[in-house]
């Protein structure tokens, strides 16, 4: 993953596509598509899977109940207790596995090389895939469960292997949006899979879920060919010669001397700066302020409601009054990606700050717009579209800002030192929120009814303040820079911008850090 981020840094600026190259963006890729398929996955064949679990716990008739024409299934009955239990389990079983390994990240590619690190990995969502497309061999809610949790630990390790390098100043932006992408494009290709034509029926559900597990294989094929990241030989192992022969593969016949002195800086601000652990990071006052605006990006991303539709959306817009529910969540999946692109062409741009504003405004009046739509439903028939149109738009703002940028912002608010705990800390607070929000939005909705929105727009307009008024502007800025803008205090998003050059120097050496260490 990290040879595949760094080298496609340099090919936008070089422009050197070559085989190896292409290969290797697309196997590093295939991880987070994976999690994005997970992600997605569970949420149009909700009734078909309740079905199975209401009769292997003995709650339902042995003998399947007929699908309705909106391929939904039995919307009039009343979903009994223990299964809306068990399918909630489902749906965030997959995040507990994300918050454990959140903390073992890197551990693998930093033992083994990226290469080797990343096909030990993807045993796990081999193993995962088995259990899921084996489901009806014994109770289906187990191995469901079970599949997903150990599906979960996998993504937990690959998506965040995918912000922990930092790709030249310029192109972070997009580069971490890419992450998105292909996020994104594994929930839409797990929607359009779901079909109740194609796998979301009663028959193929178990391959429809265990498919979460071929990008692995695909991954496990692709991945010997391609070379060993030169970032992890250069920097963790001090192998130039070798970081020289990797590089020569991925681009061509070329002189590597400007990519090997980007390098060598980032080996000597490695060696700088001492890693600090995640006990010293949450007890230091230096990064407090970073911590807190880090924490709180991936809090507002998950506390937005965003899974709620997308691990939901069928059975919501359902309840909306639409029709066809299942190719509306399809249509939310298309959104979803094209605004994806819209935020990797502006990222880079327009600024993290400005996107994630808009964003979550934007979102908080949709949520508005939603209970609205839903409260109305019953007295104005044509209220299903304003809801249905609030879903869309909540979605394409999500995507401008909110949904990509918490992902590679750790990155680029902590110098090497501090990182990898940042890291793993935020990726803690990203599934643990996801948990949440995947467990008790239908205890949640079933206590709110129409009005369940309302929660998620007063904590938008929360996360939205709390934006404006702590988040800075991070674009074309140097650790430093952006250190100096929390220390001192200053309004966000009034700073200069620095050079696009460089990575800055670390921040972790006062004599504060170096008692609390001790
Ligand atoms: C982000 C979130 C993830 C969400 C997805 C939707 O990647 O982390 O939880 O499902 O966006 O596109």
């Amino acid at each position: 993953v990290e040879s595949g981020n760094s080298t496609f840094s340099h090919l936008c600026v070089l422009q050197q596509l070559t085989g190896t190259l292409t290969l290797a963006v697309f196997s590093a890729v295939l991880g987070s598509l994976q999690y994005g398929y997970s992600l997605g996955v569970i949420n149009a064949p909700q009734k078909v899977i309740e079905q199975h679990y209401g009769r292997s716990l003995g709650v339902l008739p042995e003998e399947p109940l007929l699908l309705s024409e909106n391929g939904t299934g039995t919307e009039k009955q009343e979903v009994h207790p223990s299964v809306v239990m068990y399918w909630s389990l489902s749906v965030s079983i997959f995040s507990i596995g994300g918050v454990v390994s959140s903390f073992l990240v890197g551990f693998v590619g930093d033992l083994r090389g990226r290469v080797k690190g990343m096909l030990m990995v993807n045993v796990l969502a081999v193993i995962a895939g088995l259990l899921m497309v084996l489901a009806k061999m014994w109770k289906p809610h187990v191995m469901v469960i079970a599949g997903r949790c150990v599906m979960g630990f996998y993504c937990g390790e690959v998506s965040s292997y995918v912000y922990r390098e930092i790709a030249p100043m310029a192109y972070r932006g997009s580069l971490g949006t890419l992450h998105q992408l292909a996020i994104v494009t594994g929930i839409l290709l797990s929607q359009v899979l779901g079909l109740e034509f194609l796998l979301g029926n009663d028959y193929y559900w178990p391959l429809l879920l265990g498919l979460s597990g071929a990008p692995a294989i695909l991954q496990s094929l692709l991945l010997p060919l391609c070379p060993e990241s030169p970032r992890y030989l250069y920097i963790k192992r001090g192998m130039v010669e070798e970081a020289k022969n990797s590089l020569r593969r991925l681009k061509g016949e070329y002189d590597p001397s400007a990519d090997l002195e980007e390098m060598r800086r980032e080996k000597e601000e490695v060696e700088k700066e001492a890693q600090v652990s995640i006990a010293v990071l949450v007890r230091s006052s230096l990064y407090r302020q970073q911590l807190f605006v880090a924490l709180m990006m991936h809090l507002s991303q998950q506390l937005s409601g965003i899974n709620a539709i997308f691990y939901y959306s069928t059975a919501i817009f359902e309840k909306a009054g639409v029709t066809q529910p299942v190719y509306a969540t399809i249509g939310v999946g298309v959104l979803n990606t094209v605004f994806t692109m819209v935020s990797v062409a502006l990222v880079d741009r327009a600024g993290r700050r400005t996107l994630t504003l808009i964003g979550l405004g934007g979102m908080c009046i949709c949520a508005v717009a939603m209970t609205v739509g839903l409260v109305y439903l019953r007295v104005y028939s044509w209220m299903s579209y304003v809801s249905m149109s609030a879903i869309f738009l909540f979605v394409c703002f999500f995507e401008i800002g909110p949904g990509p940028i918490p992902w590679f912002i750790v990155a680029e608010l902590f110098s090497q030192g501090p990182r990898p705990a940042a890291i793993a800390l935020a990726g803690c607070t990203n599934w643990t929120s996801n948990f949440i929000i995947g467990m008790t939005f239908p205890y949640i909705e079933a206590l709110c009814g129409s009005y369940v929105f309302i929660l998620f727009a007063v904590l938008l307009f929360g996360f939205t303040v709390f934006t404006y008024l702590r988040v800075p502007e991070t674009k074309g800025k140097t650790f430093e820079e952006i250190a100096a803008v929390f220390k001192k205090g200053k309004k966000p998003g009034t700073r200069k911008t620095g050079t696009e050059t460089g990575t800055g120097t670390g921040t972790g050496t006062s004599t504060e850090l170096e008692q609390l260490k001790s």
